[in-house]
């Protein structure tokens, strides 16, 4: 019997139990905060592996707490998160009784529909000074000897939505709505203490959007846990965890040359590139991934049409955490670092000055800390200089945008 551990592979969705990889010092930690009563903020740049986490989480805490994950990529209101909360909690028979029982005073007969109709409902009732009833609803979720934890998915996209009501730029009203939610939570989580917990989570950085309509302070509750893209021995471990779930093996260490073509062994891409090796190797009827094929799979496969289906949320993302009228700046900085492998502080300062007027020195740094923060750059610990943090995403983007550049 083989000593390598097998690991099954899955590409795009969350994984858990025997598809999900190492991340042992991240479950200990969660679980440890969970258990202290702490509600947290799961940070990381996309596709690291936030949604597997806390679905791997919850797998190991089911007999102890009661698990409801919401996602709330289409809710825009704060009657759609309540709606989710209610689907989530259906398959908690005990919970989604007593939630029905709390919502009994709201809505006639609540108890005799069906899930669909009750959600359909609390959307109707849940409108205009909404946070007394919403009160009452999680208090219910707080009466169980179970404590509850509320894993709560896209919330930055949610929080988004809010702000923007119907369009694509932050309202006043929205602002005061998204506000007056992110309180409200953080007060019921505060009230019920002992009895429930968060854990707040999404594919695009909460702080940026928060930070630009100065709505920081209602988050500074959470406890923050940085999820960061796997170290290379993780990677190399979960790539031969992967062939030998396949029956193929890699040759000549070629498993260390594909965590170097990434550079940042962001879960995804790692399972995307085996996926891409397998296909390649399988149409050439052999079992054995070479260097070489490394090579040619990286160059016309993971920097091909199919690798810019994966990456082009890069590009999309940034219209959520900047302002539109800098998008542009952002996206001369981030191709700039992409062509000369590495940007200073004073190179891009010269960019601004040169290519872009009225633009403050303030504003520079500004962007480059989001850059940072959302996981596009990182900074070189001597040099100060800013370099991709994914080599995967710094060749596609050159690709991409080079022509833009003045070199
Ligand atoms: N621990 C893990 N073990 C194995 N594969 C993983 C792991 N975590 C993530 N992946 C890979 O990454 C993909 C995306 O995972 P997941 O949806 O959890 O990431 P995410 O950070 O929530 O992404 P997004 O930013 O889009 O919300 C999975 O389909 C899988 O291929
Ligand atoms: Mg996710």
């Amino acid at each position: 019997m083989s000593s390598t551990p097998t690991l099954r592979s899955a590409v795009g969705p969350w994984v858990d139990g025997d598809r999900f990889w190492n991340r042992d010092h991240e479950c200990r930690r969660l679980i440890e905060l969970l258990d202290e009563g702490a509600s947290v903020s799961l940070i990381a740049p996309r596709r690291v592996g936030k949604t597997s986490l806390m679905r791997e989480v919850s797998r190991r805490l089911q007999d102890r707490y009661v698990c409801l994950h919401l996602d709330l990529e289409s809710a825009h209101t704060p009657a759609e998160f309540f709606a989710e909360l209610l689907s989530a909690s259906h398959v908690h028979t005990s919970a989604y009784q007593r939630l029905l029982a709390a919502l009994e005073s709201l809505i006639v007969r609540v108890t005799e529909m069906k899930l669909a109709e009750v959600t359909l409902n609390l959307r109707a009732h849940l409108t205009a000074s909404w946070e007394r009833r919403a009160d009452r609803i999680i208090a219910a979720l707080a009466q169980f000897d179970q404590p509850t934890i509320l894993f709560l998915d896209e919330v930055p996209v949610f929080i988004h939505r809010m702000m923007c009501a119907d369009g694509t730029q932050p309202t006043e009203a929205g602002i005061r709505e998204a506000g007056l939610f992110l309180s409200w939570l953080r007060r019921a989580l505060q009230t019920h203490q002992s009895h429930l917990r968060a854990v707040v989570t999404g594919s695009i950085g909460i702080e940026p959007l928060l930070q630009r309509v100065g709505l920081s302070a209602t988050i500074n509750h959470l406890t923050p846990l940085e999820l960061r893209p796997w170290d290379a021995a993780t990677a190399r471990g979960c790539l031969m965890a992967l062939a030998n779930g396949k029956n193929v093996t890699f040759v000549s260490n070629a498993e260390a040359d594909v965590v170097d073509k990434l550079g940042a062994a962001i879960p995804h891409h790692v399972q995307i590139f085996f996926e891409r090796l397998l296909d390649h190797v399988r149409r050439q009827g052999v079992a054995a991934i070479f260097p070489k094929d490394v090579e040619e799979v990286y160059e016309k496969e993971m920097l091909g049409i199919r690798g810019h289906t994966a990456l082009a949320h890069y590009e999309t993302r940034l219209d959520h955490v900047l302002a539109p009228e800098h998008k542009p700046l952002a996206l001369a900085l981030l191709t700039r670092a992409a062509v000369n492998e590495s940007l200073t502080l004073d190179e891009a300062m010269a960019l601004a000055g040169d290519d872009f007027a009225d633009i403050e020195d303030a504003l520079v740094t500004q962007l480059l800390d989001i850059l940072e923060h959302d996981g596009y750059l990182a900074r070189g610990p001597t040099t100060g200089s800013y370099h991709f943090e994914s080599h995967y995403v710094r060749d596609w983007w050159r690709l991409r945008f080079a022509r833009m550049v003045r070199r």
